[in-house]
């Protein structure tokens, strides 16, 4: 019978480990990245713009992560929220770049 009262115990200990389920790139961009990419903020290219976005997909979409994990110019790295995971930042880059075509 100790193993009931145990149980619990272990599942909440491993809890912290799986609560971070990757956010969509969609959640990203509406909480992070839409602060400069909707309203074109200090020249981000806007969301949804295919004008702004055509000579930059055409670095290809990997340099583009690149470029918005590390930041370049005046774009932060992940948009300025350090807590985002690669795969995180990947997606909303997707995100982004699908909208615009
Ligand atoms: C603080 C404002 C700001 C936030 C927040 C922000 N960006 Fe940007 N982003 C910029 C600016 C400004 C540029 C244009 C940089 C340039 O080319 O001079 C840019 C450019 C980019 C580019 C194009 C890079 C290239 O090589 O042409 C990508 C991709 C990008 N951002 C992705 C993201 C993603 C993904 C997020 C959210 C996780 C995000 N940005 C959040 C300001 C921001």
């Amino acid at each position: 019978m100790k193993a009931f009262k145990i149980l619990p115990v272990v599942a909440f200990a491993f809890l912290p480990a799986v609560s971070h389920a990757d956010m969509t790139g969609e959640q990203v961009f509406k909480g992070v990245c839409t602060t400069c990419h909707s309203a074109g903020v200090m020249g981000a290219p806007k969301f949804g713009d295919k004008a702004a976005w055509a000579p930059r997909i055409k670095q290809g979409e990997d340099t583009l992560v690149q470029h918005a994990l590390h930041g370049i110019r005046m774009m932060p790295p992940r948009g300025g929220k350090s807590s985002l995971t690669d795969a995180e930042v990947k997606a909303a880059v997707h995100y982004m770049v699908s909208h615009a075509q």
